[in-house]
């Protein structure tokens, strides 16, 4: 398909994604979403494809927010009325079953770090820089920032990044639990390709019963969360790939997946 705001390349079994307004730092407009919602759409629709990547063109910015511009002179009636920055949430979390990994490559600010957010896990570059800025802008985050940033990082740094609008170096980020691997600017997409084509080498079914599970650590009690695993093993145990996989094992050979 044709973007007017990203770039999508599909590179083996790896959907690599990338937000393309590099001289707006790649703020988010409404563009943006519609470009990434069709993406992603494909993306999980396309049985061939079975992790993606998402990343901001150019060195400075993974995205620097949601587009100001866009936003400063609308009714605030509109933003209700349009449901403003629903899409985000509904599109980059449920409706995305297959896994997908955020590169940030630079500024990851207010709606650019509730996006990166909503991805399975980053990878950073090390000039990587996360925050929620928002109320220098006399506003708070708009697409889960609050939420997700006080579940991944505690309500000390939440609220320190929240209401300061500081932001938070790539080593910061990491030690606070925010990402999942820091590494050097220049190697940065290999990285994040590499662990994208290792999870791509999985067993489809089982990559997402892998994500489902730990997602809903964030959404229930440990109890009904353990309940919710061990009913999803019980599922895949069903697979033609679980036996597959416990086969080649002991066989000592690579499995051959089906997905099914
Ligand atoms: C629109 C943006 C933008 C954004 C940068 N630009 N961020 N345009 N929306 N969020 C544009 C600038 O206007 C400028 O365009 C160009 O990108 C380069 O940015 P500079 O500011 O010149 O770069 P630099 O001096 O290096 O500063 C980088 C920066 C700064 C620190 C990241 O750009 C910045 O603070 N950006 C805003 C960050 C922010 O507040 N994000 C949260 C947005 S609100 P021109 O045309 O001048 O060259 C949000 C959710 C809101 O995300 C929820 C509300 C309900």
């Amino acid at each position: 398909a044709d973007y007017e705001t990203i770039t999508t390349r599909k590179q083996g079994a790896v959907t690599l994604v990338t937000i393309n307004r590099p001289d707006a730092l790649n703020a988010l407009n409404t563009t943006v979403l519609a470009d990434l919602i069709e993406a992603f759409r494909d993306f999980d629709g396309d049985e061939g494809q079975r992790c993606a990547v998402l990343t901001g063109a150019g060195d400075k910015a993974f995205a620097a927010g949601a587009d100001i511009k866009e936003m400063a002179d609308k009714p605030a009636a509109d933003f209700y009325a349009e449901d403003f920055f629903a899409g985000w949430t509904e599109h980059f979390t449920r409706a995305t079953r297959k896994p997908w990994i955020a590169a940030v490559n630079g500024f990851a600010l207010g709606g650019g770090c509730e996006v990166a957010m909503m991805a399975d896990f980053i990878i950073a570059s090390d000039r990587a820089k996360f925050g929620q800025p928002e109320i220098k802008l006399g506003v708070l985050p708009g697409m889960g920032g609050s939420q997700r940033l006080a579940r991944a990082v505690g309500k000390a740094k939440a609220m320190d990044l929240c209401l300061t609008g500081r932001m938070m170096d790539a080593a910061e980020a990491e030690s606070s639990g925010l990402v999942a691997r820091v590494v050097e600017h220049d190697r940065l997409m290999d990285e994040a390709m590499s662990a994208a084509e290792a999870i791509a080498r999985m067993a489809p079914l089982a990559a997402i019963a892998n994500k489902e599970a730990v997602d809903a650590a964030f959404e229930t009690t440990l109890d009904q969360g353990i309940r919710f695993e061990r009913r999803l093993f019980q599922a895949i145990a069903a697979t033609s790939d679980k036996a597959e996989g416990m086969k080649a094992f002991i066989e000592k050979r690579d499995p051959q997946w089906t997905g099914r």
